[in-house]
């Protein structure tokens, strides 16, 4: 394949990449989106290897190691659980930060590059950025895995001055940095690279092991951000124009929901950004004293269908606790006996109900629930005044009043669902435990609230057998 079909080609899969990002924005385009990636990736792979830059020769090689990797991706893809997503991403981001490690020692050690003056310099560069971005991502993805399946702790590991520890580290780089570039030859640069590569590792590692367990998923978007980072640093060292755009497509897009998140959290993304996240005010809070404590008026399931049987509009407002019961099945059942009733069902989806982006959106479609009807908090809140009864299946934290009203309150400032304005809200879970952030909620005591006490699937079973006789 000559070099201008290659350019061709992968100017075909950068717009393919970029229609693949958009689609995925929405669950109704979603599925085209994740078409439109598969076939610009099977282009760029295809192009790339029968390229001018890879010789006849190599070819099986190649093949060979695509057979074995797509054969253990296969097999990853279909045994995971929903649950387990966060950790395979995290340890899929890790294989990125290795690769660019390798590609950058391998094309520092490649005699055949033989480049002079500025070029030289700026391969250099390119090669010893590369390499710390991509040694970060990969120790910051394998413990981010470890701490997301449970084999490393969750507790947050603040070693005394860590924030000086970074500095000096990151002086140290710079230092290092700069004999790499003064070197006469690849023996005497080689010091410099393994020791930056050796504190990267490490910096990564700390970083990781600072943040708290349960907020992993919002650090698992930030490494996406830094894989795309080190992709994209990886194709300038190998002057390779697809993997430059495409590293910053996931690097930016990566950075963009990071952000997302965090303010949906009500977290401050710089200090995100600066490692030790989940920690001091970003840390599950503990149970304040002095929450609102009252009486709460418990609901039977058979009330709970008769208040939906004769409500005219219904917004059903999901979050963990339905994850966790595998309740979405009953809850399109139940959607779609009230529609088929006349009643107006529609859901509101809060930016961070369960604990992964768009994990509310997958069980639902998953259960075929109509995407029309699923609507974002910003799309649905104003409506909770016109709303007979807003039911919450298995969310907490997500509905919490105490967010707009307690200034004191570890999650004030939080945007939440305002299902309380709802003529009638029903709270289902299965006691009065906290959420995740570990505050009370005082929802639960308000005069229009009822506590639909159980599991959630068990609890909807029994309201959608009273709905139907
Ligand atoms: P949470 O506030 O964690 O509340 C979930 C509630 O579900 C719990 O209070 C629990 O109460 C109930 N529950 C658990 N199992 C249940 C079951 N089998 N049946 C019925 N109820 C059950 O969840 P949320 O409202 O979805 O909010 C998400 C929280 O996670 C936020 O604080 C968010 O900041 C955080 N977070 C989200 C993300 C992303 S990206 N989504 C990432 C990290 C952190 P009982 O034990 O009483 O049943």
């Amino acid at each position: 394949m000559s070099s201008s079909l290659v350019t061709v080609a992968y100017i075909g899969a950068t717009i393919l990449f970029i229609l693949s990002l958009g689609g995925l924005s929405n669950p109704e385009t979603s599925r085209r989106g994740n078409l439109y990636g598969i076939v610009g990736m099977t282009i760029a792979v295809l192009a790339t290897v029968f390229g001018p830059r890879v010789m006849a020769a190599g070819i099986p090689y190649i093949v060979g190691a695509m057979v074995v990797g797509g054969a253990i991706g296969l097999y990853a893809a279909r045994a995971v659980q929903m649950t387990q997503m966060p950790e395979l991403v995290a340890i899929m981001h890790s294989l990125v930060g290795l690769a660019a490690c390798l590609v950058g020692f391998a094309s520092y050690i490649d005699t055949s590059i033989a480049l002079t003056g500025a070029e030289k310099t700026i391969h250099e560069i390119e090669i010893y950025v590369g390499i710390l971005i991509g040694a970060v991502t990969f120790s910051g993805s394998v413990i981010a895995f470890g701490k997301l399946s449970g084999k490393i702790g969750g507790k947050p590991l603040l070693l005394p001055a860590r924030h000086w520890i970074n500095l000096v580290g990151l002086v140290v780089v710079i230092w290092y940095g700069r004999e790499f570039i003064l070197a006469k030859d690849i023996a005497s640069g080689m010091t410099p690279l393994i020791v930056m590569t050796v504190i990267s590792l490490l910096f990564g590692i700390h970083m990781v092991m600072a943040i708290g367990g349960a907020d992993m998923p919002v650090v698992v978007s930030m490494l996406n951000s830094y894989s795309g980072w080190a992709a994209a640093a990886t194709g300038f060292m190998l002057s390779n124009d697809l993997l430059i755009v495409t590293g910053a497509l996931v690097g930016s897009s990566g950075a963009i929901l990071s952000y997302i998140m965090c303010r949906a959290m009500n977290r401050n993304f710089i200090s995100v950004i600066a490692g030790g996240f989940g920690t001091g005010e970003g840390a599950p809070a503990k149970k304040a004293e002095g929450q609102p404590a009252g009486e709460v008026t418990p609901i039977g399931a058979a009330e709970t269908a008769e208040l939906l049987r004769e409500a005219k509009n219904v917004i059903i407002v999901p979050g963990y606790g339905m994850a966790v019961a595998q309740a979405q099945h009953t809850v399109f059942e139940i959607t779609k006996h009230l529609r088929e009733k006349g009643v107006n069902v529609r859901f509101g989806i809060h930016p961070v109900a369960g604990r992964m982006p768009g994990h509310m959106n997958v069980l639902l479609a998953e259960a075929k629930v109509p995407y029309d009807i699923v609507l974002e908090m910003d799309e649905i809140n104003a409506d909770f005044p016109d709303t007979d009864v807003s039911m919450v299946i298995g969310a907490n934290d997500i509905v919490n009043p105490a967010a707009q009203d307690d200034p004191t309150s570890p999650i004030a400032g939080m945007p939440v669902l305002e299902v309380w304005k709802a003529k009638t809200s029903i709270v289902m879970k299965r006691s009065m435990a906290s959420g995740y952030a570990g505050v009370d909620n005082p929802l639960f005591y308000k005069d229009n609230n009822r506590m639909l006490f159980g599991d959630a699937k068990k609890m909807l079973d029994e309201v959608l057998g009273a709905l139907k006789a």
